[in-house]
């Protein structure tokens, strides 16, 4: 196979989500395609630019929410990603919602939603990332399948080169592919 070089610059794959923080009693929210997993237990990273609005939010209460949109909300989700609540609210853009923690805002039109507590956090060059522990985790009745998040009902986006990208479909099946190529390989 031949290679050649690229830009050496984060391409992606990276989730697309919205980053949630009240600031100053409202509710702000920034796109970031800085977040995942570290771990099997159920702690997530967000990686914030220290001079955001959200970044202030989350300092200020320890918390933070982690939304899902579906590709539908596109628009509104790459505008967070332009637009500052320093300058311009973007408190009512959408209805907010909290838990019984009432520790950060979380977007009702959204279909996965969570609540994060922060168990640490890091400066990293110019930003700050938070690794919050999922205190509450909520899906949208019609996103479910038999109970079940279900993937392509959420349909989310996925930020890669300079364009999101919704789910298409299923490639293979989790933890069972590789047992597949194992078997082919022992015959
Ligand atoms: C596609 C996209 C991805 C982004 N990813 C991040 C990110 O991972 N971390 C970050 O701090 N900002 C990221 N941003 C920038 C913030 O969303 C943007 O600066 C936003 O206006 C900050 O809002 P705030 O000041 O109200 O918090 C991204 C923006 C876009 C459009």
């Amino acid at each position: 196979m031949e290679k050649v070089k690229i830009p050496i610059r984060p391409l992606g794959p990276f989730p697309t989500v919205l980053a949630g923080a009240d600031v100053d009693g409202k509710p702000n929210y920034a796109t970031i395609g800085a977040c995942g997993v570290v771990s099997l237990e159920p702690v997530l990273y967000i990686s914030l630019r220290s001079t955001h609005y959200t970044t202030t939010g989350v300092k200020e209460n320890g918390y933070f929410s982690i939304n899902i949109p579906s590709a539908d909300m596109v628009q509104v989700t790459d505008y967070c990603g332009i637009v500052s609540g320093k300058e311009t609210s973007k408190a009512n853009m959408f209805s907010s919602f909290y838990d019984e923690l009432g520790r950060a805002p979380m977007i009702s039109e959204c279909p996965i939603n969570m609540l994060c507590k922060v168990i640490k956090s890091m400066p990293i060059f110019d930003f700050e990332m938070f690794f919050g522990e999922i205190v509450s985790a909520y899906a949208n009745q019609e996103s479910l399948t038999d109970g079940r998040v279900d993937p392509q009902k959420i349909n989310p986006m996925i930020m890669m080169g300079n364009s999101y990208w919704n789910l298409g479909q299923a490639v293979g099946e989790l933890f069972k592919e590789g047992e597949a190529y194992k078997k082919s390989q022992e015959q």
